[in-house]
């Protein structure tokens, strides 16, 4: 049998395998209420530019008001032998309300109903995105809060390199996630336009109203080239790269968790709800969700891939390859809320050592550069010079076993006779972290504020990114 939709010039219906390869119900069944809500917005418009009768419009209406539940109840029937989403609604319309169904078509092509249903399917999900960024942020903002004086190493090269709080760690990622909300925020500005009415590339000769079906979907406009119209995915491109951006933070978030959380480190505990244990060696705690988002960063980076590798040589305008828009981007938007949950829960679960932390902050010399400073401040050194001298009683210290508080005056005297006891006020972690007031820098007062205003913020205005 040659397809109903579109077989009238075959002679017989398409092989097994290319009904394999060609549906894609599967997956596109997903866009079924963009597809629904398009169709309704074109329906009207129809009628009101006076295309097609009010009766055969209302008749129409109602079909799609039946599928639309019966899609929600689940009893629609999805055929693969109708390729897609497109097809599948189109024909239940014409087993509904007979032959006028097909009058929907009129001034539409799928290649710009598809691009229409599925940059309103990304609109809502950049929107559900969103909150998910939000929600984590709030939940790091809260633990800054009340850890915004909790010293604990701060790494480069992952080296002791100097104190910072556990707070101000935390912060840096609420700044890293509003980047992300901005670049997501961005892309929405940019989903704008709408394509349906650009029919199939060239537009059409029926007297439609693109802006009212535009106004009508939630657009701003009907975008402005029917052939980029049917052949533009950079709402989706933009998405997924936004996508991987986040994924690249979530990942590097989950790498410091599953660091600390490791026995070596015990910076933190994670709770039972988030960790696993060995069948095999009862004491292990293994943080496996953390593992898991580090690991799912993989099928996001892929899916943008995907995508890029699948538009790059395309000509204009549509061509099928495009239907291979939709699995990338479903597996990334999937994974990527799982992994935004997933972390939130871990975040608002886990629990700072102190004392661990502490007692780690101050290894490794990581008051010298305090040392330095002091010089600088007390004995109007230049900085350059300061860093030797601090580099000797490091080294002193090192030799023998000291911690740099430990080396007795009189030693570091020998090095630089203008040293005080006034150096010892700099040397402990606590008044290391105090000192640093610089905006943006990790003193607890700093800490303290700034958290109280990202929650603030997030809580008034939970869009604002
Ligand atoms: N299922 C198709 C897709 O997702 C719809 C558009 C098909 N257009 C066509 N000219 N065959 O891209």
């Amino acid at each position: 049998m040659t397809n109903k939709m579109w077989g009238g010039r075959f002679a017989s219906g398409p092989a097994g395998i290319m009904e394999e390869i060609n549906a894609s119900i599967d997956f596109d069944k997903r866009l079924s209420a963009q597809d629904i809500a398009g169709s309704r917005a074109h329906c009207e418009m129809l009628a009101g530019a006076g295309i097609i009768a009010r009766e055969d419009a209302r008749a129409i209406l109602k079909g799609l008001d039946t599928i639309a539940s019966e899609i929600e109840s689940g009893s629609f029937e999805f055929s693969r032998a109708l390729e897609d989403i497109h097809m599948n609604i189109e024909a239940r319309l014409a087993a509904l309300i007979g032959p006028v169904a097909g009058k929907l078509h009129t001034a539409r092509s799928r290649n710009d109903q598809v691009a229409t249903d599925f940059k309103l399917y990304i609109r809502d999900a950049l929107l559900q995105l969103d909150d998910l960024l939000c929600g984590l942020q709030q939940a790091l903002a809260e633990k800054a809060l009340a850890h915004a004086s909790t010293v604990m190493p701060g790494f480069t090269h992952l080296q002791s390199a100097q104190p910072v709080t556990f707070g101000h760690h935390c912060l840096a990622y609420v700044e890293m996630f509003a980047r992300d909300r901005s670049r997501f925020a961005d892309a929405r500005k940019r989903a704008n336009e709408c394509p349906l009415g650009a029919a199939a590339l060239a537009g059409t000769s029926f007297p439609i109203d693109r802006e009212q079906t535009a106004k009508a979907l939630g657009f701003d406009a009907p975008a402005a080239n029917s052939l980029d119209a049917v052949s533009d995915r950079d709402f989706v491109l933009e998405t997924l790269s936004g996508a991987s951006i986040t994924a690249v933070h979530l990942s590097r978030l989950a790498e410091e968790i599953v660091i600390w959380s490791s026995p070596g480190f015990g910076l933190v505990k994670l709770s039972d709800r988030f960790t696993t244990g060995s069948s095999i060696m009862p004491q292990k705690r293994n943080p496996d969700a953390a593992e898991l988002v580090r690991a799912k960063t993989g099928a996001v980076f892929g899916a943008f891939t995907q995508l890029l590798v699948v538009m790059k040589g395309l000509p204009l305008a549509y061509s099928k390859d495009m239907q291979e828009d939709k699995v990338p981007a479903f597996t990334a938007l999937d994974t990527l809320s799982l992994m935004l949950a997933a972390m939130s829960g871990m975040v608002c679960d886990l629990e700072p050592q102190a004392d661990a932390m502490a007692e780690a902050a101050g290894e490794g010399y990581s008051t010298a550069t305090d040392l330095a400073d002091w010089l600088v401040r007390s004995l109007d050194m230049p900085f350059r010079d300061a860093h030797r001298v601090t580099g000797r009683i490091v080294a002193l210290a090192e030799a023998s076993g000291m911690a740099l508080e430990q080396v007795p005056l009189g030693d570091m005297q020998d090095i630089e006779p203008g040293i005080t006891a006034d150096i010892f006020s700099v040397l402990g972690v606590e008044n290391s972290v105090q000192s640093r007031t610089s905006f943006g820098g990790t003193a607890p007062s700093n800490v303290r504020k700034m958290a109280q205003e990202w929650i603030k913020r997030l809580e008034s205005d939970p869009t604002s990114g």
